[in-house]
């Protein structure tokens, strides 16, 4: 029962995390685009105090939208702020760390190979290297950094760089990726709670009562909503990131992160040129050519054993017979992937995938090869103790098949 609450919380945190993020990326994309896409408007709203107006249609209905230069005379009765998609895609962030990484820390957060953490002590870790990561980043907003974006991409990313290769030496490879994920939620819904919303208050008390609004305050705002914006490419990533374990079991898992984070963010960039008005391709090729580049670089080059040399093991090994394959994948694999698995953890085959016979390996037998032989992420956090040798079989079997 308890395995079946945690799958349950599971589906419903991450299905409110899907939608958070959906309608929070989706807002921040859109009022990027309306920005962009003002038109000058005519004198008698000029007069009024609108800088740009634009019409749209959607779903039957005809919009028309007028920007303020600095606010309307009157404050309406009802403005909509859009934080609460921030908010509560960060809660369900939080929740969703919470229920996999912290009460799941034994399959998820910690990799013995690494670091024999204790349950409490690894969530404290996560939970301070979070808290850490943060606070840096809002000291650096508070330099004079923050009015030089290319120097503050520098040290940000410098920071990440080593903070990913530091949390990488304690936490399991697939808690890395989401734990960058955590920090950089973590540091744009704080760019929102911290920065964003309290001078959005302070520009609505000013014009509420009757003065204008303090420049400054706007402009830090301003800066920070562009790091958000740049955040977002990075970020979707790193949520689809668990489906790809090529990325987050390789050996080099952190740089591949950073790696795609910096993609991310220059594909990011060819959006917001061309929303200025500024089309450069060139930007958007290169941030693709440099996508297949490190999709080339993670290629399993070195964890698949070349031909000669499992022709050479073949020799000594002659042959792997199914009933050795068997004894492995039974004894590593059906634990969990079985119709009804005997694991503590998975009351039902993870991935809905079922290893419960010698047919169903073979169908399987490439994805097993993936999973058990080039990332080696399988077994999960290593539970049943798969040795090397056992993975050569599998290999050498698999080429043979
Ligand atoms: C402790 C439980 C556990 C054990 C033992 C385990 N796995 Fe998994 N496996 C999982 C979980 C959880 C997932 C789903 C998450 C993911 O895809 O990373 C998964 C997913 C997979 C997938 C992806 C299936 C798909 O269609 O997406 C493959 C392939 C796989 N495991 C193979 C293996 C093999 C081969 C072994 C034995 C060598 C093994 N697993 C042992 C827990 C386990």
């Amino acid at each position: 029962m308890e395995t079946y609450l945690f799958e349950v919380g599971h589906l419903l945190f991450r299905y409110f995390h899907i939608v958070a993020g959906i309608a929070w990326i989706g807002a921040s994309f859109y009022f990027v685009w309306l920005d962009n896409n003002l038109t000058t408007p005519p004198q008698w709203k000029k007069d009024k105090g609108i800088e740009g107006d634009l019409w749209a249609i959607h779903a039957g209905g005809i919009y028309e939208v007028a920007k303020y230069k600095a606010g309307p005379e009157k404050m309406p009765p009802h403005l909509h702020w859009f934080k609460w998609e921030a908010y509560s895609t960060w809660i369900s962030g939080a929740l969703l760390l919470s229920l996999l990484y912290y009460v799941g820390a034994d399959v998820y957060l910690i990799d013995p190979s690494k670091a024999a953490l204790e349950q409490m002590s690894a969530i404290a870790l996560s939970i301070g290297c979070i808290g850490f990561g943060y606070l840096f980043y809002r000291l650096i907003c508070k330099t004079p950094l923050l009015n030089n974006g290319l120097a503050f991409a520098a040290v940000a990313l410098s920071f990440l760089t080593a903070w990913t290769w530091g949390i990488d030496h304690f936490f399991s490879d697939r808690a890395v990726y989401i734990h960058v994920g955590a920090l950089i939620g973590t540091c744009m819904a704080g760019n929102v709670f911290n920065v964003i919303v309290p001078s959005q208050k302070q520009m609505v008390k000013a014009i509420s009562e009757g003065k204008q609004p303090d420049p400054q305050f706007g402009l830090i705002a301003k800066q920070v909503s562009i790091h958000n914006n740049y955040a977002t490419l990075p970020i979707l990533f790193i949520m689809l990131s668990n489906h790809f374990a090529f990325t987050y079991a390789h050996q080099f898992g952190w740089l591949i992160l950073i790696a795609l984070f910096i993609v991310g963010m220059w594909i990011r960039h060819f959006f917001n040129l061309k929303n200025r008005g500024i089309y450069k391709p060139s930007v958007l090729i290169s941030g693709i050519v440099a996508f297949f580049v490190v999709m080339l670089a993670c290629a399993p080059w070195h964890t698949i054993k070349s031909k000669t040399e499992l022709a050479q093991a073949a020799v000594e090994q002659v042959h792997v017979s199914d009933e050795q394959v068997w004894q492995i994948i039974q004894s590593r694999c059906t634990e969990c992937h079985s119709q009804t698995p005997t694991s503590a953890m998975f009351k039902s085959p993870p991935a809905g995938f079922v290893l419960d016979n010698m047919a169903q390996a073979k169908q399987f037998a490439a994805l097993i090869n993936t999973r058990a032989v080039v990332t080696k992420d399988m077994p999960l956090a290593n539970l049943t103790k798969m040795t090397d040798d056992e993975r050569d079989l599998i290999a050498l079997w698999v080429e043979h098949n």
